[in-house]
């Protein structure tokens, strides 16, 4: 009888001042048309991707680790400052596809919330600041938002099962938004 050949172990360099992973296997990019459908100004946002050529609105930085149970995923987070009308650049969000994981964020740099939400209409959101660990419970839908001047910049870690579920953040977003109104964060 064979048995799988365990994973290699690996080791990978993170700058913890600014975040920036060495040699990450993929790198997403959403640009500001891939958030069409997110942000409650949609003119606004259409501005921004007109006048700025559809600018990079986040990165995440991962390393190759399965998506299977017994695994922890590891990335950076990356969020771009700044604002579609008042309302703060954010992520997409998501639930997890296998609903009762957990996740870890720890910031790295940059303020921000991060906005969680529940399918029995909870929604909060826990202050994001350098050194910060946030933990996202099983069952929490979450969103990032960039409320400073310099980029978000988060740690994160995951089961490896978990798996992102963004269909039902597209559909019916979450209950509160952030916004900067004379310069004061504001969740409405
Ligand atoms: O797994 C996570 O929660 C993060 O790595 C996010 O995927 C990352 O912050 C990007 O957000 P989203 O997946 O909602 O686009
Ligand atoms: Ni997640």
């Amino acid at each position: 009888m064979s048995q799988e050949t365990p994973m290699q172990p690996f080791a990978v360099d993170i700058d913890l001042a600014s975040g920036a992973m060495a040699d990450p296997d993929t790198v997403i990019t959403r640009r500001a048309s891939d958030m069409r459908g997110y942000y409650a100004d949609a003119d606004a946002l259409e501005r921004i991707i007109g006048e700025q050529h559809d600018p990079v609105h986040y990165e995440v930085f991962e390393k190759d680790i399965p998506e299977a149970p017994g695994h922890l995923r590891i990335c950076v987070s990356k969020l771009y400052p700044g604002t579609v009308g008042r309302e703060c650049f954010m992520t997409k969000g998501h639930y997890h596809t296998v609903s009762g994981t957990a996740e870890i964020y720890l910031c790295l740099q940059g303020r921000g919330f991060m906005l969680m939400k529940t399918k029995q209409g909870a929604c909060l959101a826990e202050r994001m600041v350098r050194n910060g660990m946030v933990y996202v419970p099983p069952h929490w839908a979450h969103r990032s938002v960039n409320t400073g001047e310099e980029p978000l910049v988060s740690f994160c870690v995951y089961p490896g099962e978990a798996g992102h579920n963004y269909g039902d953040i597209v559909e019916q977003g979450f209950p509160r938004r952030v916004y900067l109104q004379n310069g004061e964060e504001v969740i409405a």
